[in-house]
């Protein structure tokens, strides 16, 4: 079973990102035979900066294998490493109905968020079918708000195969796991756009200023019983506490007239997070470093990753009738 699934370099990486897909990433790496890359072609849609972009892309790289991708056993690499995707993204656009990518819901989301509706942000999906397909993916994790998109690849993969005549390309998955819900700072859904996140790798200062910043009501709980159901720093602590424990603090908040108040939920998570992703930050540190192994692990896992995309375009060149690539 191939699993595959990327990750845009658009911004550091958060709780969000992390309770909601690398946990899933890293487990799956045990279950088949994975291929994760840094969607670097996706980001250029919104990030237009190069030092930036090279900047993220390094920072998602260092965090997946800081927090224990392991590269013997999944493919890791970053998406522009293969540019034969963009190959086959021609081919698939080609069998492809407007309408499928009008009805797009991100593509509209993100214009009613402010970003420019360019060429790049329309056929994104089209980008997307063809990191998936190229790989013959068998499962793809993502959040609920991709999986649109993995039924644009099944169509796509479907409208190729109808067209040419042909079983060439395979009909992909998507795997939605258990996700839990990761409020932001302010209640909203934890999102860089939204600007309210706690990054991963924060520490010290600059993790317990993220973590004050979580917004809580003003009820004095010496005087009347604390909410845990709508408090912001409990969902988030709950994240990363054992059942006992989540209930021991709800015990507080609704019982415990002596509680001194949700400074002690936030202290809670700083040690929460000091605990869970302190023994990684030397070696996220060592592998941000110019020289790192980094650049060389990307390099093995997109040579492996590129054999891969050039078997499949050369069998979509066969089914459509194109040239065969020169040698
Ligand atoms: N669009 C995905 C996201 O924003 C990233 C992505 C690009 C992806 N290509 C993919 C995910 C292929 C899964 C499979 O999260």
């Amino acid at each position: 079973m191939r699993i595959l699934s990327g990750v845009q370099p658009s911004g550091e990486l958060h709780l969000g990102n992390y309770f909601g897909a690398i946990v899933q990433h890293l487990a799956l790496q045990h279950e088949g035979e994975a291929l994760y890359f840094i969607a670097d072609y996706h980001a250029l849609t919104t990030v237009q900066d190069a030092a930036r972009l090279r900047e993220l892309t390094r920072d998602v790289a260092a965090t997946y294998l800081a927090l224990g991708l392991d590269p013997q056993k999944a493919t890791f690499f970053r998406q522009s490493d293969v540019p034969e995707v963009h190959e086959l993204t021609w081919m698939l656009e080609c069998v492809t109905g407007m309408g499928l990518l009008e009805r797009a819901h991100s593509y509209k989301d993100k214009i009613a968020n402010g970003i420019r509706p360019t060429v790049g942000l329309f056929t994104y999906p089209a980008l997307m079918a063809s990191d998936i397909l190229i790989y013959k993916s068998n499962l793809v994790p993502v959040g609920q708000d991709q999986v649109q998109h993995i039924e644009i690849a099944q169509d796509m993969a479907g409208s190729f195969n109808a067209a040419f005549g042909q079983e060439v390309l395979v009909r992909p998955e998507a795997r939605l796991s258990e996700v839990p819900k990761v409020p932001g700072v302010d209640g909203r859904k934890m999102s860089k756009s939204y600007g309210n996140t706690i990054p991963i790798f924060a520490a010290g200062k600059a993790l317990k200023r993220a973590v004050n910043a979580i917004v809580t009501d003003s009820k004095d709980p010496r005087l009347e019983p604390l909410d845990p159901t709508t408090c912001n720093a409990f969902a988030i602590h709950a994240l990363f506490a054992a059942p006992e424990e989540r209930e021991a603090l709800a015990a507080r908040y609704r019982d415990d007239r002596t509680f001194p108040g949700y400074g002690v939920t936030k202290q809670a998570i700083v040690q929460k997070m000091d605990e869970r992703f302190g023994p990684a930050r030397a070696r996220y540190e060592a592998l941000k470093k110019p020289g790192s192994e980094l650049e060389d692990v990307l390099r093995q896992g997109a040579l492996r990753a590129r054999a891969l995309a050039q078997e499949t375009v050369a069998a979509c060149r066969e089914a459509t009738g194109l040239g065969r690539r020169l040698t």
